[in-house]
């Protein structure tokens, strides 16, 4: 049952945020992948933050000022439509089932919404995010300004509503805390399915379907981006998606693969023995990783700033990788020459929510922000090494990434993807062989 008080909520935050003018915030369009088979539509985060309500062709209208009203445009009701394709709510039920002040055709939205911006100072949109809907909106304002000798003014202000609504996103509320943990769970339970069908012999999409059968039937609606299946070598490409190669025994298999649960994503990377048991040489490395990471996930808290974890897992590496002589000098040296770019040339993570890579500024006025309860990242650190002449040969071809969910708190953070087996111990133990 939607609790349809949690988004008026949210839509009033935004309106008193607005102080005055309009906004106007339409959902995702359908999209075709050939022919007319559309691929499985996914409402825009930002519509559906504010509404929870997930058919396509919608569009939120907030009026701020003295009367303020939260309007739907959605599908009209259509029996032989919705023999077709489902449920539709149309705009009664809509009105009805979600608290909006009022709900109309998605037909009349133009008519309407000219009436409406009529007198309004400023107007809101997500500016830039699709140009279609650039145009129909500016469209729609010359419209109102061919009213001026009427006395009609069209609004004067323009604004982007992400910059507003970007920073609500980026402190979840408990609600929001609820459904990533549900989703970190089942994504955790399917790293855990794929460890134990890891084996010689096996193919990376054989693994893949581990992964997409553990997400459906714990009721996650899909995986949060295209899962990375990479054994061996693969693992050194790091948008790696093909998943099509056989896993070798020796190897090591690195899997970035996790869900969505109702519009919230998780992204969680283990790395672990094919075979289920490290090579000495691989245990170094992911010792290294591992340590990284730890270090990471300690400076993930209130008052630090956004760089400090990927800075603490920068520290760690630069001196791994001297150890493993990979790089050499002094661990100052190795940052400020940037040697470690050869072996770790992503960051240690982004903001996580909604989307993967989740909205909001990562720096202020210039400075990167404090981090603060109830911000939400990944931390996930990594390391690379490809084969070339000065790289010690039984290091080639380690390809290794831990990544983890955490969310800020009070007292430190919270690590969302806990039960994701991540030690070497634990790993182990969960892939012996009988
Ligand atoms: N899976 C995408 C990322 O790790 O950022
Ligand atoms: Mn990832
Ligand atoms: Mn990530």
């Amino acid at each position: 049952m939607l609790n349809s008080s949690l988004y008026s909520s949210r839509r009033s935050r935004l309106i008193n945020q607005m102080q005055r003018g309009i906004a106007v915030i339409p959902t995702a369009p359908e999209m075709l992948r050939n022919g007319d088979a559309h691929y499985s539509y996914r409402y825009d985060s930002h519509f559906h933050y504010l509404t929870g309500f997930d058919e396509p062709e919608a569009v939120l209208v907030l009026v701020a000022g003295a009367s303020p009203q939260s309007i739907l445009f959605c599908r009209e009701k259509d029996v032989e439509r919705e023999i077709w394709d489902g449920f539709r709510h149309g705009p009664d039920g809509a009105k009805e089932n979600f608290g909006f002040d009022a709900a109309f055709p998605i037909a009349q939205l133009d008519d309407k919404l000219t009436e409406l911006m009529g007198n309004q100072p400023a107007l809101f949109h997500p500016l830039g995010a699709h140009a279609a809907w650039d145009d129909r909106i500016l469209a729609l304002r010359a419209r109102v300004q061919t009213q001026v000798r009427s006395g009609i003014t069209a609004p004067n202000e323009l604004h982007d509503i992400r910059l507003l609504l970007d920073e609500m996103r980026l402190i979840k509320d408990s609600d929001e805390l609820a459904i990533m943990r549900r989703a970190a769970a089942i994504s955790c339970a399917a790293h855990s399915r794929a460890m134990r069908a890891t084996s010689p012999g096996k193919m990376e999409y054989e693994i893949e379907a581990e992964l997409l059968h553990e997400f459906r039937k714990s009721g996650a609606q899909a995986p949060a981006y295209t899962p990375i299946v990479a054994g061996g070598a693969n693992a050194c490409v790091l948008h790696y998606i093909a998943n099509n190669a056989a896993l070798k025994d020796g190897d090591l298999l690195l899997i970035d693969a996790a869900c969505e649960v109702d519009g919230y994503a998780t992204d969680i990377t283990r790395t672990f023995p094919v075979n289920g048991r490290f090579s000495a040489a691989q245990k170094d490395v992911y010792e290294m990783v591992l340590a990284a990471q730890t270090a990471a996930i300690a400076a993930a808290r209130p008052g630090a700033h956004w760089n400090e974890p990927h800075d603490a897992a920068l520290r760690v590496l630069a001196q791994g990788l001297i150890d493993l002589k990979l790089c050499s000098g002094s661990v100052d040296a190795v940052l400020e020459s940037g040697a470690y770019k050869n072996f770790y040339m992503h960051r240690t993570g982004h903001w996580l929510g909604m989307d993967v890579h989740d909205v909001g500024a990562y720096k202020l006025e210039g400075n990167w922000r404090a981090l603060q309860p109830g911000m939400a990242l990944t931390v996930e650190p990594g390391c690379y090494i490809r084969p070339a002449d000065n790289v010690p040969k039984a290091l080639w071809n380690i390809g290794i990434r831990i990544e983890d969910d955490v969310v800020i708190t009070a007292q430190g953070c919270e690590v969302l993807s806990e039960a994701a087996p991540k030690t070497v111990a634990a790993i182990e133990e969960l892939m012996k062989r009988p």
